[in-house]
């Protein structure tokens, strides 16, 4: 049976150590760090996604700011928001949840964001920084993705991580992260000739799909360490990854929940990124 790994527990002591760096913070600086979280649309998990992050916020006593957009807003206005915030010398952090309505180009919006300002690390200058290993905001979720695989203590260096999916915001980033850790990297997608081949060889197995039961017990090495970044609801409409949590516990090492997995961890990520950009300002 696998060892479970416990993204809220491990979530809520870094947004513990977030927490006691902001006394400091404000007493050095005269002032707190502050979010800014923009939602355009009424998309249900975004609005439980961006209602978490500002939680969080409050939670660690940084200053936050939620706009709230109409689905029809022009992306000229939402342009027109990024620039005010952009130039608002008490704003730290700027993230537009993502999916945006489909007359928005997301990639200008983006990049429309300061590149100091970018919490996400979406910006293209920040994905060229991580891609050449230069100095940049990561982003949340495979910063947190590694963060959960270092927590097991297994020693990523020479391993063979096999990463489900290749988004911009997770399995791109996830697999450079763990290039940079050293391990020997796959990423597999929905073209992938033969996914359990490869699966069945990974000692680290990052799933990001956003499909239930990607990967099943038959497909996972015995001891492998499976992150599930998938986030679905069944046919019950419970929340649940892209992995068969049930069976592939039996299987892994060690495995993370959905709920209570890798999302906490990505809200947590989202704080120490708010940091960051504050403190590069
Ligand atoms: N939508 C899903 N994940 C994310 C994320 O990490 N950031 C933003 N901005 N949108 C998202």
């Amino acid at each position: 049976m696998a060892n479970i790994i416990d993204g809220k527990a491990i979530s809520l002591a870094i947004k513990d150590e977030v927490k006691a760096q902001i006394p400091e913070l404000e007493a050095k600086y005269g002032r707190k760090p502050c979010l800014c979280v923009i939602i355009v649309g009424e998309n249900p998990a975004s609005q439980v996604y961006v209602r978490n992050k500002v939680k969080a916020a409050e939670y660690v006593g940084m200053k936050s700011m939620l706009l709230r957009l109409p689905e029809e807003t022009p992306e000229a206005d939402l342009l027109a928001t990024i620039q005010k915030l952009n130039a608002d010398s008490e704003v730290d952090g700027i993230l537009v949840q993502l999916p945006l309505p489909k007359h928005i180009s997301e990639d200008k919006v983006i990049d429309a964001i300061a590149k100091e300002k970018d919490v996400d690390g979406f910006h293209v200058l920040n994905v060229g920084s991580l891609w050449i290993g230069d100095k940049c905001i990561v982003p949340c979720t495979p910063k947190g993705c590694i963060h959960l695989i270092k927590s097991t203590g297994i020693d990523i260096k020479g391993k063979l991580a096999v990463v489900v999916g290749r988004s911009n915001i997770v399995g791109k980033p996830v697999a450079k992260l763990l290039l940079d850790e050293n391990a020997t990297v796959v990423i597999a997608h929905s073209r992938t000739a033969d996914l359990k081949a490869l699966t069945l060889q990974a000692d680290i197995l990052v799933v990001a799909v956003g499909k239930e039961n990607v990967v099943t017990a038959d497909m996972v090495k015995p001891g492998a360490v499976v992150i599930d970044v998938g986030m679905n609801r069944n046919a019950e409409g419970k929340l649940c990854g892209d992995v068969d949590f049930a069976g592939v516990s039996e299987v892994a090492g060690w495995i993370t929940p959905v709920p209570g997995g890798v999302g906490p961890m990505t809200i947590a990520m989202l704080m120490k990124n708010t940091i960051e950009c504050f403190l590069l300002r």
